[in-house]
Formats: structure tokens, C-alpha cells, sequence
């Protein structure tokens, strides 16, 4: 068996690190199966990747196709577009060229671009998978492309039952849709282990010992919530002994869908929250950063397709506070195994906050629940047992 997955950035955002820990529950599944990725750019990823001992091959789409996204300005779309799609012509041949080199049992599409390129450019004797992350309705122009393409694809896998709803409504019967979670790495999100210094990299003083850190975990995109983080920090009374932290950077090149760390910080000076506030940019060990939060706060203020700061945090033993809308909604015993909130709604979000600040035996409850939870939910071995057998039916079929 030979899987190519084919990824819309060389760098670690949510479905990157997701394909990381699908590789390694499919590689302990099958050991001698050859899996390799094809990447648009350099990055974190691809540093991972070569450290891990897996091919990849750096293709890089040419840079009006690298920002073509669907958020930013309406007014200068057009142009953008046309530029994008007159670069994507060439891009899908030497794509197409370098699918063929590896004759591929099956083609793992992650991304939209990339679900568009492999249905286009499929070699022949392989079957495309449509791995997808996220909302396809809320894109007009990827759900004409995808609706038109779909006949070509073999499988659609969704990230939560949430994203798989939205498939079908855009797709129909078109293409068989499974719902698989994405698994985590248990034993590199464990409850204990190394910390990073967040006040050290935030450029915070040490906090005095019994704060209470909380932290908003994510990508700079839009809709992440980072200002409803903000807005809630500054709703908390300033004796309660907390920091807040913001830990993520930039690492889309799409035009206008990321915020800057310049911006947030603004933002925080002002609210008056500026030294609550520690900005840590990038962070490339996760699991250390989460260790160092008592509380893990996602906040996204769309419906998060799955949302896996919320599985790792789980899986790091953290009282979790996520935004309850689309896939994340699915992750979570609400009161049991971690608080909620509704989207964009500072005020909840702050009240939670609060009374998780106040209570570290409540922290401690869905700290343990949550990490039971996600032993059972987002193990790499589970993910195997769907997806192996997916696998073996479409490159026989
Ligand atoms: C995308 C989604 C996110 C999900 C990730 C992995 O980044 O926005 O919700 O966790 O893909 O599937």
C-alpha cells in the first residue's frame, strides 16, 4: 500500500498536527505500508516530518495561489482570483507529475486547495480520499469546485459528525462521507511532564507563586476569539489572582484571515490588561506550553470544525473551557469533563474563568475526566481501526 498525503501547508496548524498523529496510528497499525506527504511549503511540519523519518516532498504553490483564500477584501477578490487560478494550471502539472513518481494506492487530500488539485490531477489506479477539516458551506466558490469534482473522489472522511453534516449537505450521495475523529498523541499530551516558561516568553516578570494561569491556545486566525479572551480577562475582578496568555502566531499566508500579535497587544493595552497579559508567538511544543496552564481556554467564535487544542488539553489533563458550537460541542461532557460557553459571549466565558479560578478541586475533577475521556475518544490506535480498513476497501475497489 502506497498513501500520499497531499497537505495545503508545510507548517503546524490544527490539520497539520492532526495528520501527524493519523500517520503514526497508521504506521504502528501497519508497519510496512509506505506513506508519504507532499506539502506546500516549508515549515514546522515539514521539519516534524523529516525528523520522524517520513518523505515529503516540498511543492510550492505559487504565491497567488498560497493567499487565495475566501475571507479578506470582497472588492479585490476578483483579480486575486483570476491570478490564482491562472497559477494553479501549471502548479496541477508538476503536482500531477509528482503523484505519478510515487504511484500512489491512494491520494489523502487535506485542505480545500488540495481536495480540488487531487480530483483534478488523480493518477490513474489510485483512489482520492477528501480528508475534510472544516466548513465547506460557508465557502461558495469551493463548495461549486467540490460539488462538481466529487465524482472522482472515493471517500470523504469528516473531522466530527458536525463537519460530516455539512458534507452531505453540499455534496448529497455524491461520495460516501465518514466521520472520524482526530486522534491526539497520548503519550506526548500527558498530564505531566516539561513546562514552558510562559512568563519568560510572554516577556512577563515571574508570577508570585498561587496565580492561576490561563491560556487561549490557537492559530491567529479571525475567528479564534481572541478578543473575546481578552474581553472576558478584563471582566475579571483584579483581585483574583490570574495571568492570562495568549499562545499562537501566524503561520497562514491566505490574505486578511489571520490578526498580528502587534494587533492583540493593542487590543490588550487597550482594555487596560496589558501586564495580565503574557503573548508567547509560536510555540512549537504544544504539550509543554499546555502543562504550564491550569486552564485551557478555546474561544473560537464560528463553529470550530473539531478543534483539537480542545483534545490535547484534555488529553494533558487541563480544565478546559471551549466555545460550544459545531464539532468542538461533540469533544465535550459539558460539567464533566470541561466548561463551555457560547461563541463569542465574553461575559460566560469570563464567569467560567472565575469559578474555575476560585476552585482548584473542580480543576482537578475535569482535569482526570478529561483525560479519561480523551484515552477513550482520540487515541492514534482508534483512529487506525477506522481508517485501515477504509484504506483497504478503496485501493482494492
Ligand atoms: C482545522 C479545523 C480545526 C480542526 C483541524 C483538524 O484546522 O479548523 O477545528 O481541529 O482542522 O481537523
Amino acid at each position: 500500500m502506497q498513501i500520499v498525503h497531499l497537505t495545503t501547508s508545510g507548517e503546524l496548524g490544527g490539520a497539520e498536527t492532526s495528520l501527524l498523529a493519523l500517520m503514526a496510528g497508521v504506521r504502528r497499525a501497519e508497519p510496512h505500508w509506505s506513506v508519504s506527504v507532499i506539502a506546500p511549503g516549508a515549515g514546522a511540519l515539514v521539519d516534524e516530518l523529516k525528523a520522524r523519518g517520513i518523505p515529503v516532498r516540498v511543492l510550492p504553490f505559487p504565491l497567488a495561489l498560497a493567499r487565495l483564500g475566501e475571507s479578506g477584501d470582497e472588492t479585490r477578490r476578483f483579480g486575486r482570483r483570476a491570478t490564482a487560478l491562472a497559477a494553479s494550471v501549471p502548479y496541477a502539472s508538476w503536482l500531477a507529475r509528482a503523484l505519478k513518481q510515487e504511484h500512489p494506492s491512494i491520494v489523502h487530500a487535506h485542505g480545500f486547495k488540495m481536495h480540488i488539485l487531487s480530483a483534478l490531477v488523480r493518477p490513474a489506479g489510485s483512489a482520492v480520499i477528501w480528508h475534510v477539516h472544516g466548513y465547506i458551506g460557508q465557502r461558495p466558490l469551493t463548495c461549486g469546485a467540490l460539488r462538481r469534482l466529487s465524482t472522482r473522489v472515493a471517500a470523504v472522511v469528516a473531522n466530527s459528525r458536525s463537519v460530516a453534516a455539512d458534507v452531505e449537505r453540499v455534496l448529497g450521495t455524491r461520495a460516501p462521507i465518514r466521520t472520524i475523529y482526530n486522534a491526539v498523541d497520548l503519550t506526548d499530551f500527558v498530564p505531566g511532564g516539561s513546562r514552558i516558561d510562559l512568563d519568560a516568553l510572554g516577556g512577563l516578570p515571574p508570577a508570585p507563586p498561587g496565580t492561576v494561569r490561563v491560556g487561549l491556545v490557537a492559530t491567529l486566525g479571525r475567528w479564534k476569539g481572541h478578543a473575546t479572551f481578552l474581553d472576558a480577562i478584563q471582566r475579571v475582578p483584579g483581585d483574583v489572582p490570574l495571568r492570562a496568555y495568549i499562545i499562537g502566531g501566524a503561520i497562514y499566508e491566505t490574505d486578511g484571515s489571520q490578526v498580528s500579535l502587534e494587533e492583540l497587544r493593542r487590543q490588550a493595552e487597550a482594555r487596560g490588561i496589558g501586564s495580565r497579559v503574557g503573548f508567547t508567538g509560536f510555540v512549537r511544543n504544544v504539550a509543554d506550553a499546555m502543562r504550564a496552564l491550569d486552564i485551557v481556554v478555546h474561544a473560537s467564535t464560528e463553529p470550530e470544525p473539531f478543534g483539537m487544542v480542545i483534545a490535547e488539553a484534555m488529553a494533558c489533563g487541563r480544565a478546559v473551557i471551549a466555545s460550544r458550537a459545531g464539532g468542538a460541542a461533540e469533544l465535550i461532557n459539558e460539567t464533566v469533563d470541561a466548561l463551555a460557553h457560547d461563541p463569542g459571549d465574553a461575559d460566560q466565558l469570563a464567569g467560567a474563568i472565575v469559578r474555575l479560578a476560585a476552585d482548584p478541586v473542580l480543576r482537578a475533577r475535569l482535569a482526570a475526566a478529561a483525560r479519561a475521556h480523551a484515552e477513550q475518544a482520540f487515541d492514534c490506535e482508534r483512529l487506525a481501526e477506522s481508517l485501515v480498513p477504509l484504506y483497504r476497501t478503496l485501493a482494492t475497489a
